[in-house]
């Protein structure tokens, strides 16, 4: 099979829906947020034209079906999100559903011994719930009863957020994985320097980091910016910003380990007040669980002492503790043979990003395939992929496909 979609069309697909932006000037698409009706459509209308019959279940994830020769046949997911941080690039996420659907077109009408069932997830990126997963969860039934009870930034409920998307969250377990999964296949960008480095287009993902995400607070006291003696002071922002830079000094010091505190919030946040309350997030990341708890660990120990010697209280809440995992084996060595067999050198590697196949692999054998990052940059408007790699990579799909069709003629 050579896949017949052309690589600059799949870019122009996803640069048209990287417009749909709930942010004007940048690309930002959260949970079910308004831009995301017209993803669905645009993405609807092209999955139908190729014979798909699609539907969206209550996580709000877009679900396309394209049959195989014999009805009620196992199937092959493929799929990844599309959601996107605040001022996002346009490639990561939506290329796996954009890639995905190619491949399928590159089938031109040809039915296949299994199943593909194509898998836009509703949000990956944690960014309105702060709970990352969101779609990807919904399939392996861990779209629990206490995760429809978050709350966003306006105090909406994903369970509410989900009906004003007029979608039943009472239905969710429907949502769940209940036909015989071949696999789930994710194509993504690698976000990360290491291709780009190498000049290689494609990596082949053994593994996926397990990462701590958290939430932590240092109050002190709020007093007069004016009147209050530096002696006399339990300054929430100073001691925030000491411990910041203890997290980089305890990544730094340890190989492999990654922390990163993105959001500073502070209160009552004016000008002329010594800062009562200090709010952060924090994420650690490390390919072994073991190295990463020791990580973390140190980085809040480190929190506790800063509170203790400036006497503030310091409290932390995680929100996510994601092991690390493995993809699947077998699909990693066919996916080396696909890459192979599309004519490009194999390079297997780690993910340092999150992603939905983490989730997936609780249920299903998983596997990704990483294109490029030019420049290895990521959750940035300037996030983009090579036409020539995006050939690689449908070329490496379609070889993909052909090894199931093999196994399950
Ligand atoms: O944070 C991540 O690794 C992913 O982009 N959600
Ligand atoms: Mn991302
Ligand atoms: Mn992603």
């Amino acid at each position: 099979m050579v896949h017949t979609v052309k690589p600059d069309e799949i870019i122009a697909r996803c640069k048209a829906i990287a417009e749909l932006s709930e942010q004007p000037g940048c690309t930002t698409r959260t949970f079910l947020s308004p831009p995301m009706r017209e993803v669905h459509r645009i993405l609807r209308v092209r999955m139908e034209s190729l014979g798909m019959s699609v539907s969206v279940d209550s996580a709000g994830n877009l679900r396309g079906f394209y049959e195989g020769i014999r009805p009620n046949a196992s199937r092959l997911l493929i799929g990844s999100h599309l959601d996107t941080v605040p001022c996002a690039g346009a490639f990561d996420g939506i290329l796996g559903v954009v890639l995905g659907i190619g491949v399928v077109e590159s089938l031109n009408g040809r039915r296949l011994p299994f199943a593909i069932e194509i898998a836009g997830f509703s949000e990956e990126e944690g960014v309105r719930f702060g709970v990352p997963f969101i779609g990807s969860r919904a399939l392996v039934g861990s779209a629990d009863g206490a995760l429809l009870e978050k709350r966003d930034a306006r105090g909406v409920s994903m369970a509410q957020a989900i009906r004003d998307f007029g979608l039943d969250p009472s239905r969710m377990s429907e949502a769940i994985l209940k036909e015989p999964v071949l696999g789930y296949l994710e194509f993504h960008i690698e976000q990360g320097p290491v291709l780009d480095q190498l000049g290689l287009p494609l990596g082949v993902v053994e593994a996926i980091v397990g990462q701590t995400q958290a939430r932590v607070s240092f109050r002190g006291r709020a007093n007069h910016a004016g009147t209050t003696p530096m002696h006399l002071r339990h300054d929430a922002v100073a001691a925030v910003a000491e411990w910041i830079l203890a997290v980089e000094r305890e990544a730094r010091a340890k190989p492999g380990l990654v922390a990163t505190v993105g959001q500073v919030e502070t209160l009552p946040g004016a000008s002329n007040v010594i800062a009562g309350e200090a709010r952060a997030s924090l994420d650690v990341r490390h390919a072994s669980d073991a190295q990463r708890t020791v990580g973390v660990d140190r980085i809040l120990s480190s929190a506790k002492d800063i509170a203790e010697q400036r006497g503030l209280k310091f409290e932390c809440s995680a929100t996510q503790e994601q092991q690390t995992v493995a993809c699947d084996p077998n699909l990693v060595v066919a996916m080396e043979k696909a890459v192979e067999r599309a004519g490009f050198p194999v390079q297997r590697m780690t993910s340092g990003a999150g992603h939905d196949a983490m989730i997936l692999a609780q249920k299903v054998p998983v596997a990704m395939l990483f294109l490029r990052s030019p420049g290895g940059i990521s959750h940035h408007p300037d996030e983009c992929v090579l036409s020539e790699d995006v050939a690689a990579a449908l070329q490496t799909g379609l070889h993909f496909l052909e090894q199931f069709e093999q196994l399950n003629a």
